[in-house]
């Protein structure tokens, strides 16, 4: 079943359509789902706490602040849980909280706090869901990757007819058993990569760095996640949101980012390497800021360790590794040249000669590997992403 073992927070707002999600509910627990249930203060005036513990086989979570339900599973253990949060109904109010990023009562603190994806099956008046604001909120939801159900066309409970009836369980259902079938054939697959610039610090207020966003990093681990594979994601400082389902480390240093590489590498099957990582680090970083005073300065640095390279000559538990390479000439003979020096699986490699790579949307690669190559055209690292993660997964299926 599609749907069979899949963590689903149900989160019910106060709206007259909060009867319809008793039956998703239903439907959900048919499936085989796990299901726990949060409800709004209003969502309680519309049906019982009783009745959806009855139907969810778990207990009700209903205040942030009930030291009992805190106990049993805490705002952010839900959060953590949840492999989907379905908001059915999901009024107007809760919408506009939501946007703005409230986080006043148990169910907009779960949202803000969880890494799952977030479905919304909005139900309210019509003449409510087509203000400005309202459709304002919805189209800002969108574009933070939350995904709407509907709402239908219909007569409403309030005698009007238009947009706003809630979808029915049944179509809520389908979306939902939808998401967790598609791609899903990396499930068992597990990935670490690493993304972002790293920063070197040289006092406590200064340091060395790169224009490295993260962006094709960020891109790889959300491509694979979709699939359905573990994805731990390494990253140095960079103002990208973490993609779902992807375990986020943060690390500031080379130094950092090696121990938290080299402690993964070996529990991955995967290994991709797509940080800037700085190749040097100031030799004495100074305890105290350094003071203006002569007209030059001199400031010693010493090698990074190879995090890539560390990873592709591990003699135990290895996995698969793919490194970058960013060149200005020669792309093919340097990216070659790397693959056999740091013993890697594979090389993307980028031609920086021309136009920007380091915080673009866009990129191209050329990949290699012992027996081959193949040119990834331009476009954006999205979709790049998609065929790069193709070409990993071909490559490292070939060697199992
Ligand atoms: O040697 P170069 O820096 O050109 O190699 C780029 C590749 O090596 C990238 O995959 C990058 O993430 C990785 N790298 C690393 N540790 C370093 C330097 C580069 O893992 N210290």
């Amino acid at each position: 079943m599609k749907l069979s073992g899949k963590r689903i927070v149900v989160g019910i707002t106060g709206g007259i359509a909060a009867y319809k999600t008793i039956e998703f509910i239903r439907l959900l627990r048919k499936a085989e789902a796990d299901v726990r249930v949060v409800l709004t203060p209003s969502a309680a005036e519309f049906v019982t706490p009783l009745t959806l513990q009855a139907i969810s086989g778990n207990a009700v979570s209903q205040s942030l602040l009930d030291p009992q339900a805190e106990l049993a599973m805490g705002h952010i253990e839900l959060a953590k849980w949840a492999d989907a949060i379905v908001i059915a109904p999901a009024s107007a109010d809760f919408i506009a909280r939501f946007t703005v990023g409230m986080a006043n009562d148990l169910l907009s603190t779960i949202c803000l706090a969880t890494n799952a994806p977030i479905f919304l099956a909005p139900a309210m008046n019509q003449q409510m869901f087509h203000q400005q604001i309202t459709q304002q909120n919805l189209t800002a939801l969108q574009a933070r990757g939350i995904q709407l159900i509907g709402p239908n066309n219909g007569v409403q409970a309030c005698g009007d007819i238009g947009a706003g009836r809630m979808s029915e369980p049944t179509e809520i259902f389908a979306v939902l058993s939808d998401f967790f079938t598609r791609d899903q054939d990396l499930q068992g697959v597990k990935v670490v990569i690493t993304a972002g610039p790293t920063r070197e610090a040289i006092d406590p207020v200064r340091y060395i760095s790169n224009h490295s966003s993260g962006k094709m990093g960020f891109a790889i681990a959300e491509n694979f996640a979709k699939r359905g594979a573990g994805v731990t994601l390494i990253t140095g400082p960079v103002t990208l949101s973490t993609p779902n389902n992807v375990t986020r480390i943060d690390v500031l240093s080379a130094k950092e980012m090696w121990q938290a590489a080299l402690e993964n590498a070996v529990k991955n099957q995967i290994f991709i390497g797509c940080a800037a990582v700085a190749d040097y680090r100031v030799a004495d970083i100074a305890d105290q800021k350094i003071k203006k005073s002569a007209d030059e300065m001199l400031l010693k640095l010493v090698k990074n360790p190879d995090i890539i390279a560390d990873v592709g000559h591990l003699t135990e538990n290895r996995p698969f590794t793919v490194g970058f390479a960013a060149e200005t000439q020669h792309l093919s003979d340097y990216a070659k040249e790397k693959l056999k020096r740091k013993n890697l699986d594979m090389v993307c490699a980028n031609d920086v000669s021309e136009g920007q790579v380091f915080n673009a949307d866009d990129n191209a690669l050329q990949l290699f590997w012992k027996e081959g190559s193949k040119t990834l055209s331009l476009k954006s690292k999205t979709e790049l992403a998609a065929d790069l993660v193709n070409e990993i997964v071909e490559r490292y299926q070939k060697t199992l």
